[in-house]
């Protein structure tokens, strides 16, 4: 991956700086290579005809998932020599509705659909999405070498934990606003930087050995990772999308209490670092409560406002289960074949 001209390649390519922004990655395919080739120009230089067609490149091809995570990290931490106006020019913007229309086309596709909420969060209980089982499989039997492929899928989200949520806290109010709120207090810290749960991953990632640089395996994750953070920022960003997002993340604090539970299991057995222990552990507990208030107040505030949302509480719970259950399937076809999961092996 050669870096581009205009920047020299350390300044650009170079070590991940803890707290971003992030290094830029190389291309995956020619929507990807245009988003980073007009990244690297003057905002506003970009012209409707230099984007590659979108249509049938695939809802959850590496290419559009790079491309997209690329757009979409313009308005966190951003990317190293990129101008920051880049958030808002409307030719980027174009583009990024156009893999937008094709991610969200290929969920609502194959998502079941419907509008009973407490079913779809019942059945999770019951029927535990692909987390709980690659949870439950590193428990059984997993490698080290294997969790720290997990840890390094799973970094292209805690790195920015609660961030992509925090983002549909002005299109709520009252009991929903509220509730969903001292969630959020929790995930960021409860006014402790150190307790920062992005903070807690860091201090998981160095104590399994691994570069905590902010988004410095971005290279090396797959699209099935980088989809669920994508999906995330995508119903963030989309006043339109509320429900879905708040769908998502009832579906995310449900079924993180008992995988992190087994996560524990699977770190203790494997004597990992306390520090890697300490991410899950401190999740076993807190999201057993989170669990309880996403349900009853996020929620039931937001249907008792809005109940035409249901069909996308929906949408966000099916979305979710969907697309754990892709990662879930990529990581168990690599490791049955015992071949690394991510894009390229870790440095041991
Ligand atoms: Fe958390
Ligand atoms: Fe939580």
């Amino acid at each position: 991956m050669t870096a581009p001209a205009v920047h020299g390649p350390a300044q650009l390519h170079g070590p991940a700086r803890l707290y971003g922004p992030a290094a830029l990655p190389g291309p995956r395919g020619p929507l990807s290579a245009a988003v980073l080739d007009a990244l690297l120009r003057a905002p506003g230089s970009a012209h409707p005809e230099e984007w590659p067609p979108v249509a049938g490149v695939g809802p959850y091809s590496e290419d559009l998932h790079l491309a997209l995570h690329l757009c979409y990290e313009l308005h966190y931490r951003g990317l190293r020599g990129v101008a920051t106006a880049w958030e808002w020019d409307p030719e980027l913007l174009r583009l990024r509705a156009r893999l937008e229309r094709e991610f969200m086309d290929g969920l609502r596709t194959d998502a079941a659909g419907g509008d009973d909420v407490t079913s779809e969060l019942d059945e999770l209980l019951a029927e535990p999405v692909g987390g709980a089982g690659t949870s439950r499989r590193l428990a059984e039997s997993g490698e080290w070498w294997q969790m720290r492929e997990y840890f390094v899928h799973r970094s292209v989200y805690h790195h920015k934990e609660a961030d992509p949520h925090a983002l549909v806290i002005p299109r709520l109010h009252g009991r929903a606003k509220a509730s969903l709120v001292a969630v959020e207090y929790d995930e960021f810290g409860a006014g402790r930087a150190e307790d920062v749960h992005a903070q807690l991953f860091v201090d998981l990632l160095g104590g399994a050995g691994l570069e905590p640089g902010y988004l410095h395996y971005l290279d090396d994750v797959p699209a099935p990772a980088i989809a669920i953070v994508n999906m995330m920022s995508m119903f963030g960003l989309h006043r339109g999308l509320r429900g879905a997002l708040v769908g998502h993340f009832a579906a995310a604090e449900t079924t993180t209490a008992p995988s992190s539970r087994r996560m524990v299991q699977a770190l203790e057995r494997l004597r990992a670092d306390p520090a890697c222990v300490h991410f899950y552990s401190e999740h076993v507990e807190a999201d057993a409560v989170h669990e309880q208030v996403m349900r009853r107040d996020v929620i039931g505030g937001l249907l008792d406002d809005e109940p035409e949302l249901a069909p996308d509480v929906v949408l966000g719970i099916q979305a979710t289960g969907l697309l754990e259950d892709r990662l879930a399937h990529h990581l168990d076809t690599a490791w049955d074949r015992n071949t690394t999961s991510l894009l390229r092996p870790l440095d041991e």
